[in-house]
């Protein structure tokens, strides 16, 4: 990651080696344009459920450090965890799913970075739910 930013020779990356729960903590509220997780760990049994990165307490966190009109951007290939990203944005008062159609979750938008395990994923027949949500003002 370091020797590609160098070369790209981008000087507004900030990278953290850690929990990013951790980092979300230190930032400023409403910091925030875009946020993306993609492809998080689906702690599929359920006993680890409460692993999960997308759970209230979270979305209550980036709600607050993301502006009016910002966007949560969210992708996985785990049809379990797909189905319970949607359902906790759903009841979450803060951010509105900007899907129209499936064509809108089932391919990755030309500004959406792909990733090396999205690449797994299609390669292995499953493909992958690309959720976009925005903060309400
Ligand atoms: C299934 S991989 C996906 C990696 C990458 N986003 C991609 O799409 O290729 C999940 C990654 O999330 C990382 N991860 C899980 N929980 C995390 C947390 N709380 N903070 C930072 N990274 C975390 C794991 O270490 C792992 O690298």
């Amino acid at each position: 990651m370091l020797r590609r930013v160098k070369d790209a020779g981008l000087r507004n990356v900030r990278l953290y080696q850690g929990d990013a729960r951790d980092l979300l903590a230190a930032l400023p509220l409403e910091s925030l344009d875009r946020v993306f997780i993609l492809f998080p760990d689906p702690w599929p049994k359920k006993r680890h459920h409460k692993r999960r990165i997308v759970c209230r307490e979270t979305l209550d966190i980036l709600a607050g450090l993301m502006r009016g009109g910002a966007e949560l951007r969210l992708a996985t290939d785990h049809m379990d965890y797909a189905a319970w990203i949607l359902e906790h944005l759903r009841i979450h008062p803060g951010f509105e799913w900007l899907a129209r159609g499936p064509a809108d979750w089932r391919s990755r938008p030309e500004d959406w970075p792909p990733t090396r395990y999205e690449a797994k994923a299609l390669a292995q027949d499953r493909p992958p739910v690309y959720l976009r949500y925005r903060r309400r003002p």
